[in-house]
């Protein structure tokens, strides 16, 4: 199971967060692979902080690197910087996947064509879209894409806080987007422990609500869902 983030050319929406959170997650009884596929080597920070190389964009099979603490067990693919061989990175991680119960890459915004032609070898590697995008209009616009063949599942989160009342109207136009396109959704809360990551994030469900706990249990569970 192949599940890749995306956010179309809208950044900041959390995608580094949720794969993260849910790479996580999974963990305690998965084998997991995170594949940091980010520009800026956000999971790899938060993971590991000021992690030195070899990375993804220059030596993959390098860049593989075991996480270990308490009962988490998880690989990361660690990064910093564009891929600049997309086809070799996506090649890789298909010949990786078969050793792990859940892959997940966490991609950048697209931002451009040159991004978009960039990432699609990846993209087109996922089995699962994890669409992930915020109750506001330029997100929604920027984000609700169609993937034929794939499974997608959108997670409506809140990087900061929203009122109610928008994140209801958001979700009834995500709940309509679903049923259309036969999608499904998760409604993600605004949870100030992650919004502060940092090395410690290993030990983040320490510090998150059982509203957030939750909500990455049930996104997990539709992606691993028949597996
Ligand atoms: N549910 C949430 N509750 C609180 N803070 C959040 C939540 N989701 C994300 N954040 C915070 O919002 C900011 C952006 O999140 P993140 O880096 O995960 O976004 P991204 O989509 O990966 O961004 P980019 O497009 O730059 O890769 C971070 O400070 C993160 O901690
Ligand atoms: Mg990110």
């Amino acid at each position: 199971m192949i599940v890749a983030t995306f956010s179309g050319s809208k950044g900041g929406t959390g995608k580094t967060t949720l794969a993260v959170s849910l790479a996580l997650a999974a963990s305690l009884s998965r084998e997991v692979l995170l594949v940091d596929a980010s520009a800026e080597g956000g999971a790899t920070a938060y993971l590991l902080g000021d992690c030195p190389g070899p990375y993804l964009s220059e030596d993959p099979d390098g860049s593989l690197r075991r996480v270990e603490a308490d009962e988490l067990r998880l690989t990361v693919a660690v990064n910093r910087g564009p891929l600049l061989w997309p086809q070799k990175v996506a090649e890789r991680v298909a010949a990786w996947a078969s050793r792990y119960q859940l892959v997940v890459i966490d991609q950048p915004a697209l931002t451009d064509v040159d991004a978009v032609e960039r990432y699609m070898p990846l993209l087109k590697l996922a089995d699962t879209v994890l669409i992930v995008t915020e109750p506001n209009p330029a997100s929604i616009e920027a984000s609700l894409y169609r993937f034929g063949g794939k499974r997608v599942i959108v997670a409506l989160n809140q990087p900061r806080p929203y009122p109610k009342t928008v994140v209801e109207h958001y979700r009834r136009v995500i709940e309509y987007f679903c049923r259309r396109n036969g999608y499904e959704y998760v409604l993600v809360p605004y949870e100030p422990a992650v919004s502060r990551l940092s090395p410690s994030t290993l030990g983040i469900f320490k510090y998150t609500s059982d509203d957030y706990d939750s909500a990455i249990a049930k996104l997990g569970n539709l992606i691993l869902r028949g597996r």
